[in-house]
């Protein structure tokens, strides 16, 4: 029979995204009513391996549901990569009587995930990324709030971009894939979204397109373009040599990473991190948890690790028909 699970480490890795804060409450809280014992870990799997820990209990995660950034601090840990990082970081557990560990972050902090577990260290990830790109997943903590700023920022380039009758290219993050961008893009009207999933060429996708909406009267033109792209400013210098229109280039950036965690982030966030330690209790580990069709699931990690997910096409046929 599984070991049962007294104590239960929390941590979070890779990029911070809205909603962190909602999942590292919900795990605490869950975990302590369930009788167990909760180590917070600062700065990811560095706070494993440095044994930078210390005990948590019901009020350390008051007044955090709101906040966006991570109250435990978060880091991407080079010296996690190697073997010797990874038998450091179980000691630590070892030392602090950790029985598992719960992991918020990205698909690279999966595979930390996955090789604390094939050193014998139990873990759950629960997914925490702006970007959306985990495969077993259809739903990331994070992205909610992500793609709301995006958009709040793109309507008030929209106001200046109409004002002068330019054209505004902006990149928004979302790494190597166009999840973020491609929604966003919908979401603001833009003329043309820009996706590293999917070839495109600047005359053809972009220039074309300006031209045929200049005949019906159109002066301004917002195109939005991933990160995982070619660079922005480049791309903007094309559009406006090769189509005339005066071109201005905003790259978002980090500011999307953070903010208060929006109703969708905290509730996916809250359930999950729920779900995390009620799997825990169950004595079921080394899973992540996702979403599926409204419902929340967990999946092996390795089998987890090894999907692919693959962009929704309507999306494009949706934005093209009525980006005009
Ligand atoms: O994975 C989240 C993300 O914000 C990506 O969209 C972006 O490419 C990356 O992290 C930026 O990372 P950093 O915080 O290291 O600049």
């Amino acid at each position: 029979m599984a070991k049962k699970i007294k104590t239960i480490a929390v941590l979070t890795s890779g990029g911070d995204a809205p909603g962190m804060n909602a999942a590292i409450r919900a795990v605490v809280r869950t975990a302590l009513s369930n009788d167990m014992e909760v180590i917070g870990v600062r700065r990811g799997y560095n706070g494993l391996i440095n044994d930078d820990t210390f005990n948590m209990n019901i009020r350390s995660v008051s007044e955090i549901i709101h906040r966006g950034g991570t109250i435990l601090h978060t880091a991407r840990c080079d010296e996690f990569r190697e073997m010797p990082g990874i038998l450091r970081a179980k000691s630590t557990c070892e030392e602090n009587g950790i029985d598992a560990v719960v992991v918020i972050g990205g698909d690279g902090s999966y595979r930390g995930a996955l090789d604390l577990s094939s050193v014998g260290v139990p873990c759950i990830g629960i997914p925490g990324t702006i970007d959306n790109d985990i495969a077993c997943t259809d739903y990331t903590i994070g992205y909610d709030t992500a793609m709301n700023t995006a958009v709040e920022m793109v309507d008030k380039l929209r106001d200046t971009a109409q004002a002068h009758d330019r054209c505004s290219v902006v990149e928004v993050m979302g790494r190597h894939a166009g999840f973020l961008a491609l929604n966003t893009g919908l979401a603001v009207g833009a003329l043309t979204t820009l996706i590293p999933e999917i070839p495109f060429d600047v005359e053809r996708d972009v220039v074309e397109k300006m031209r045929f909406t200049q005949r019906t009267g159109k002066k301004h033109f917002i195109i939005i373009v991933a990160e995982g792209c070619d660079d922005v400013n480049e791309i903007s210098k094309e559009i406006e040599r090769i189509s005339g229109v005066e071109t201005r280039t905003t790259i978002l950036g980090h500011v999307q990473r953070g903010g208060s965690p929006t109703l969708r982030d905290r509730v996916m966030a809250s359930r999950m991190g729920y779900h995390a330690v009620h799997i825990l209790t169950e004595g079921i580990v080394n899973r992540v948890v996702a979403s599926k069709n409204q419902e929340i699931i967990d999946i092996d990690i390795k089998e987890a690790l090894s999907m692919t997910k693959t962009i929704d096409k309507t999306l494009i046929d949706v934005s093209n028909a009525i980006s005009l």
